[in-house]
């Protein structure tokens, strides 16, 4: 144990104003990737936002999941890939950072958030969903499950990798992807952002 320890209980946590709490909550999961999430309307106006809670879900097929917030408001991103059925999913470097965060500012409807924070839509061949052309690794999806989760309203998005898109001199030769050298950043809590520090790789774990 630590010398000095908090311990903070459930109910501790219930009592914290709602923003300490958020705060404080947000940041245990650890650190988490920042991807923006690209859609386009059926009426065709493109949408971005960020979001921290992609997770790996299996290699063959290549499938990604992501958590969205309750669907009890209207939720732009959520409404057009549930509408369009693809979006993608974009990775942040240090120079679109700022750009990429206001992203999570209420815009109307109408408004796309691509030109309100300065990034650029850029359309492939393969989904309605546009590419942030400034990110430096892209991820196209189609969506193939959605499950509105019973304990808080939160909807689990699931989707398939159509398409990637990054430069051929960050794959090495046994397929792994280094992100690290696209500075992808990451995030802590709310509203912290990070770059990583490598502390290179280990050999498959045996037992003994
Ligand atoms: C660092 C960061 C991480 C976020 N992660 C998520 C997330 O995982 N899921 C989510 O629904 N919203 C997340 N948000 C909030 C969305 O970005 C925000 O609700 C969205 O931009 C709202 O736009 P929309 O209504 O056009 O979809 C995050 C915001 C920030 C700043």
């Amino acid at each position: 144990m630590h010398h000095a320890t908090t311990r903070l209980s459930a109910s501790d946590l219930q009592q914290m104003p709602s923003r300490y709490r958020a705060m404080l909550v947000n940041s245990l999961s650890g650190f988490k990737s920042a991807n923006l999430l690209a859609t386009v309307s059926l009426s065709g106006c493109t949408n971005l936002a960020m979001i921290s809670s992609v997770f790996h879900l299996g290699a063959d097929p290549a499938l990604l999941g992501m958590i969205m917030r309750p669907h009890t408001v209207p939720r732009d991103s959520l409404e057009n890939l549930l509408a369009t059925g693809d979006y993608t999913l974009n990775h942040v470097h240090p120079g679109m950072l700022s750009a990429a965060h206001q992203t999570a500012a209420r815009y109307a409807a109408d408004v796309s958030e691509f030109d309100a924070v300065g990034l650029t839509a850029e359309f492939g061949s393969m989904l309605a969903a546009p590419y942030v052309r400034e990110s430096r690794l892209n991820i196209g999806l189609r969506l193939v499950e959605q499950h509105t989760l019973q304990v808080n309203g939160t909807v689990l998005v699931i989707g398939e990798v159509v398409e990637v898109l990054l430069p051929p001199s960050v794959i090495a030769d046994d397929g792994h992807v280094q992100i690290e050298r696209l500075q992808s950043v990451c995030v802590s809590g709310l509203d912290h952002y990070h770059l990583t520090e490598s502390l290179g790789r280990l050999p498959y774990a045996k037992p003994g």
